[in-house]
């Protein structure tokens, strides 16, 4: 099938990988066009321009940054949204606020296109292997037409509700594992002091009811990390988390909701970002809040 794909970052370079070897044909766009660079090595096709990759594509994912990355990929002047898309299907897998579907839906709807949003959970790895969690909105016959691909990149993918139900689900799965990640820092802060090996503290953390699977997929790396410091390897950054966190409390604040603890998390990895932590794995909190625990002690 031909696919196009915009966004060829961490996550879009692992999705585009993954479909390449399942035998499609991707025709790509990146920004920084030297970041799809893997992808072209590996057969896909690179287009001048968003509008470029509409063109070529019957379906087109895109997976960027923030709402400001989407404005300039769909409405930019050479945007998705440009030319002639009648028919054409656009799938959003960008992590953004239900609103900021709901108004890019408003403007794919203008041109006859269809849209399904469909965030996802899971990091780089499981983006290579097939085996994210996918949560989409859109309606049923788009989410149809999606869902072949959507199959391909996900263990699961459920349809949640029209366009923006997607988006809301995955910040919700986001909101307790960016808590989880402060949490196990200050969990870990606690026995500083008892000389316990980290691999053995957080095996008995990863065995109890303080284990998560995030911790479950990460406890080996994170033992080193505790030991040695950040290792370069990054699935979701520090800096990511925040733009989420941030997403939460907006969206939070629009509906009238007070989210006391996501407040507190963000100004926790805020700090984390102004000690120069921001483009480390988000796991690495744990490591800079035992790192100050230690300067405490
Ligand atoms: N990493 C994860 O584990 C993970 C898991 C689930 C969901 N997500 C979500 O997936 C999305 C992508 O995450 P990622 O980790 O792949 O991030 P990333 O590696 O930083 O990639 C971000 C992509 O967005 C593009 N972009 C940013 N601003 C842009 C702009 N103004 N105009 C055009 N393109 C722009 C970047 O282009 P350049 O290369 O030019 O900068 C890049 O292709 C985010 O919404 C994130 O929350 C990530």
């Amino acid at each position: 099938m031909d696919i196009g794909l915009i966004g060829t970052g961490r996550m879009g370079s692992a999705m585009g990988e993954r479909l390449i070897d399942l035998g499609h044909h991707l025709t790509v766009w990146n920004r920084t066009a030297e970041k799809a660079k893997r992808l072209l090595e590996r057969g896909a096709t690179l287009a001048s321009s968003p509008a470029g990759v509409a063109r070529a594509s019957e379906i087109t994912l895109t997976i960027l940054t923030d709402a400001k990355a989407i404005e300039a990929v769909y409405d930019g002047a050479d945007g998705l949204l440009a030319g002639e898309v009648v028919g054409k299907l656009f799938v959003d897998m960008s992590t953004v606020a239900p609103e900021t579907i709901r108004a890019l839906s408003a403007r794919v709807h203008a041109k006859k296109a269809a849209l399904v949003e469909c965030p996802v959970g899971g990091t780089v790895g499981p983006a290579r292997e097939g085996k994210l969690l996918g949560m989409a909105g859109g309606s049923a016959a788009d989410f149809a037409r999606a869902r072949p691909v959507l199959d391909q990149l996900c263990r699961r993918v459920d349809l949640l509700g029209p366009n923006g139900a997607g988006s809301a689900m995955k910040l919700a799965i986001n909101l307790p594992l960016a808590v989880y990640w402060e949490a196990l820092g200050e969990a870990v802060s606690l026995v500083r002091d008892a000389g316990i090996a980290p691999e053995k503290m957080l095996e008995i953390l990863a065995d109890s009811s303080g284990g998560t699977n995030a911790l479950r997929n990460r406890a080996a790396k994170l033992a080193v990390a505790l030991k040695e410091g950040p290792r370069p390897e990054v699935g979701f950054d520090i800096d990511g988390m925040r733009k989420d966190l941030r997403t939460m409390l907006e969206v939070g604040a629009s509906m009238g909701l007070d989210l006391p603890v996501t407040a507190k998390t963000l100004e926790c990895y805020d700090g984390a970002a102004q000690a120069g932590w921001g483009n480390k794995d988000a796991s690495n909190l744990v490591v800079h809040r035992l790192a100050k625990a230690k300067a405490a002690g």
